[in-house]
């Protein structure tokens, strides 16, 4: 196959177009085709348990294909800089997952039924453990050292020995076990994947602290600091109104009475987050361990899967993307954060010195990515997800499983240009969200003059202060005082 190397400039509208070809292209070759053989039908409907491999099935086959070189920049522009925030890879199920699924497979237990399901779930093996809580798997330090990998051979001249060895390459992450580790397999799968590094001996290690992951929750966990966040939407039973309705409802109320029927379960002893767990388990199952056909899948047709995604996007909706403004708002330090780096670069640039940090690799939770997809306005439906609005949704733009599975990754490049008239130069970015090219709400297209992305986000590095943002402001409602 021949690449085309597509010239990108300015964000005219004839580049647009060049995109949209571009963008339908890579839609039809993996992006966001629904299934192919490779995958059990269900695993498109994970959510927030999806595979990254789903959203690129081509990695089923090779973990360390590099299929989107032909969206780089032509060769008049060098890439400076990448600045990413990166999900974890693979992981267990939390403590409190498992506690439900015990409960749910207790019941399963107890069931009289002969049917050949029931009695393979019956003889199914209770492996998970309270110990496992949400730590990182086997597979999820692989997502990591292949995502290193790719990384690495899509930009060589940033992913340098060189840089690495000289403490030039940023490792920033949230203090959970399961990102410290991501973020340890992937310098690992730098240093002795990619660059083929030996294992220094110990005593070498001493001292060297800047291959070492650095924690920062205020960057990387700003949700658990907002306290408006955790006073009005965590903490707030409240806001989670429409995802309780969904539970209760129609939809769901009919998965529940087929699942109850299936394993001769009384309807009474089960509840939508029963369901839930049962549906997780066969995503965990898939994402862990690779088996494609645990009996847990067994229970679950596609109609069930569509409901049981849908209340996992309805949930993120409101707890973490478009459902409340406090969501978004509160990453706005991370947002700031990412473009400062960018200047630092672009000035150290046109100072004809060095980058200090060309690489710039964030890791923290699906709960980073989606409100900071959110407060750049990206997969916003034109209506709210709400209770009622399954029949209505089903194209909703607001897809977990599209957007952040394991190992999802916000990629920004920074590049250089040459130009052969005045002005001789101008810095572009480029935006890629799980190795794809992401358009930008603002023109649809995934690559941008510096400037014009600044100008476009003005709003949010000028007039967002996360301080204030997250203060709460006393209301003393009349109500109240009555
Ligand atoms: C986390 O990062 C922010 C932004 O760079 C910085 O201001 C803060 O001091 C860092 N916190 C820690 C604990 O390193
Ligand atoms: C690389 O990082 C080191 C340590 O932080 C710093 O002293 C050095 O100036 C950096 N290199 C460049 C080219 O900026
Ligand atoms: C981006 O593309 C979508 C779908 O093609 C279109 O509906 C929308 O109007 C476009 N937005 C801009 C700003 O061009």
């Amino acid at each position: 196959m021949s690449f085309v190397l597509y010239t990108y400039r300015k964000c005219t509208p004839k580049a647009t177009q060049i995109l949209l070809i571009c963008a339908t292209w890579f839609c039809s070759a993996g992006g966001l085709t629904p299934l192919t053989n490779d995958s059990p039908r269900l695993a498109y409907y994970f959510g927030t348990k999806s595979r990254y491999e789903e959203i690129n099935p081509f990695l089923l086959t090779n973990p360390l294909l590099v299929t989107r070189k032909q969206d780089l920049l032509p060769n008049t522009c060098t890439p400076l800089q990448i600045v990413s925030v990166i999900r974890h890879g693979t992981r267990y199920p939390t403590k409190k997952q498992i506690m439900k699924l015990k409960k749910m497979y207790s019941l399963i237990q107890k069931s009289e039924s002969k049917s050949e399901l029931v009695q393979d779930l019956q003889s199914w093996d209770m492996w998970y453990d309270d110990w496992m809580d949400g730590q990182l798997v086997k597979k999820g330090e692989e997502d990591m050292k292949n995502l290193a990998h790719r990384l690495a051979s899509l930009f060589p001249s940033l992913f340098t020995v060189d840089k690495f060895q000289k403490c030039n390459m940023s490792f920033i992450t949230s203090s959970k076990h399961r990102c410290v580790d991501s973020t340890k397999a992937f310098i690992n799968g730098l240093a002795h994947g990619y660059f083929r590094l030996p294992h220094p001996p110990e005593d070498e290690l001493i001292g060297v602290t800047c291959r070492e992951p650095v924690v920062n929750d205020t960057l990387m966990r700003f949700f658990d600091h907002c306290e408006k966040f955790v006073v009005q939407v965590e903490d707030n039973e409240k806001a989670m109104h429409e995802v309780d309705t969904f539970k209760k409802g129609p939809e769901m109320s009919k998965v529940l009475r087929k699942i109850s029927t299936l394993l001769s379960v009384p309807e009474q002893e089960l509840n939508a987050d029963l369901i839930q767990v049962a549906f997780f388990t066969c995503s965990f199952e898939l994402a862990i361990n690779n088996i494609v056909n645990s009996p847990w899948c067994s229970l679950f047709d596609e109609e069930d899967a569509k409901v049981l995604e849908y209340l996992n996007d309805l949930k993120q909706y409101w707890k973490r993307g478009y459902g409340f403004d406090i969501n978004s708002r509160s990453s706005c330090n991370l947002f700031q954060h990412i473009f400062q780096h960018l200047d630092t670069a672009v000035s150290e640039s046109k100072r004809s010195q060095q980058i200090s940090t060309p690489v710039v690799m964030q890791f923290g939770h699906a709960e980073t990515l989606l409100p900071l997809l959110a407060l750049m306005g990206l997969f916003k439906d034109e209506k709210p997800l709400t209770a009622d609005s399954f029949a209505t949704q089903n194209e909703h733009k607001f897809r977990s499983g599209r957007i952040v599975p394991y190992a999802s990754n916000l990629v920004f490049v920074l590049y250089h240009c040459d130009l052969a008239e005045s002005p001789k130069e101008e810095y572009q970015v480029q935006v890629l969200l799980n190795e794809n090219l992401l358009p930008l709400p603002h023109s649809n297209q995934s690559v941008c003059l510096f400037d014009d992305l600044k100008k476009q986000y003005s709003h949010l590095l000028h007039s967002c202060h996360v301080k204030e943002e997250c203060e709460l402001t006393q209301v003393h409602t009349s109500e109240d005082e009555l």
